[in-house]
């Protein structure tokens, strides 16, 4: 049967945009109570709103950058002045930076992916872990990637990070045996969130073109499957989750439709 989420406190980092965003969202829908965190509090802020008006049954946001120890630890200790429990964590926040080949990469471009998407899900993860462990039948949620199962040329930082997240996720999970606190890995494929305009650092005709001819994933769709997740009752886990839209039959065979030809 389904759980409830009504009431549940539910922390989404990178709430901002895209997947984090639709989350709180879809949780709000439930009547969920939500610790948002991201770097721009304005669009957290807007976020938040937007659940109130959803159904939140509270909302509270905090900026957290995951790729610094010291932000982590404020967030947490902020969560600890709202609630002395967590119900569901959502480790969101990431991104990829560059499409560089390895011998063209960029520190910079390493160094942001390997502190947000690896970094941040163990900062953010032994912060909050003091607040689940007493809680039989919360869920630790994080979001992987295709990218984490298969390498892709230029994607060797990104896919590296992804894979590190689902053995963190794995190894999480051996180590939470016997608390009840569920573990799982959601791996999206194509999404058309910002995603592509960070990857390509705010150049849209690059972004366009990779969801050009089909109808990717949205941000809505990772949403549902979260909440899915997160209301199976206490004794379900799902441990992984590929998920990609139906023209991607696999990381390098994606269907795109011819574009239709100009009227004269
Ligand atoms: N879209 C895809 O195709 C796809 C596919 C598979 C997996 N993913 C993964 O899904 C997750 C969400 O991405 P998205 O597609 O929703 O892209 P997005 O729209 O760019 O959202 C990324 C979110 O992460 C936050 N973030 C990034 N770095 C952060 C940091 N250092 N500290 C705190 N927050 C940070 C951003 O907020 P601020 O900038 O406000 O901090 C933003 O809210 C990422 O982990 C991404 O790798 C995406």
């Amino acid at each position: 049967m389904k759980t409830s989420l009504a009431g549940k406190w539910v922390l989404i980092t990178g709430a901002s945009s895209g997947f984090g965003a639709a989350t709180a969202l879809k949780f709000a829908a439930e009547g969920s109570r939500l610790l948002l965190g991201a770097r721009r509090v304005d669009r957290l802020e807007a976020v938040a709103q937007e659940c109130l008006k959803a159904g939140a049954a509270a909302t509270h946001v905090h900026r957290l950058d995951v790729s610094e120890t010291p932000s982590v630890e404020a967030f947490a200790q902020w969560t600890r002045t709202l609630t002395d429990k967590v119900d569901v964590l959502i480790n969101n926040a990431g991104g990829a930076h560059g499409i560089d080949t390895v011998a063209n990469g960029k520190d910079a471009d390493w160094e942001a992916m390997v502190q947000s998407n690896l970094l941040g899900v163990m900062r953010v993860t032994r912060a909050i872990l003091p607040l689940m462990v007493q809680n039989p039948g919360a869920s630790i949620l994080n979001i992987g990637s295709i990218a984490g199962r298969v390498a892709y040329e230029g994607g060797s930082v990104y896919c590296g990070v992804k894979s590190a997240e689902l053995m963190i996720t794995r190894a999480l999970r051996l180590e939470l045996s016997g608390t009840g606190v569920r573990v799982g890995s959601i791996d999206p494929g194509l999404a058309e969130t910002e995603f592509s305009m960070v990857r390509f650092k705010g150049d849209a005709t690059k972004s366009a073109k990779v969801y050009e001819g089909l109808e990717p994933l949205t941000g809505d769709d990772i949403a549902d499957i979260l909440v899915f997740c997160a209301s199976r009752p206490p004794h379900v886990c799902i441990d992984e989750l590929l998920v990609k839209c139906t023209a991607q039959a696999a990381i390098h065979k994606v269907h795109r439709q011819p574009a239709a030809p100009a009227k004269a």
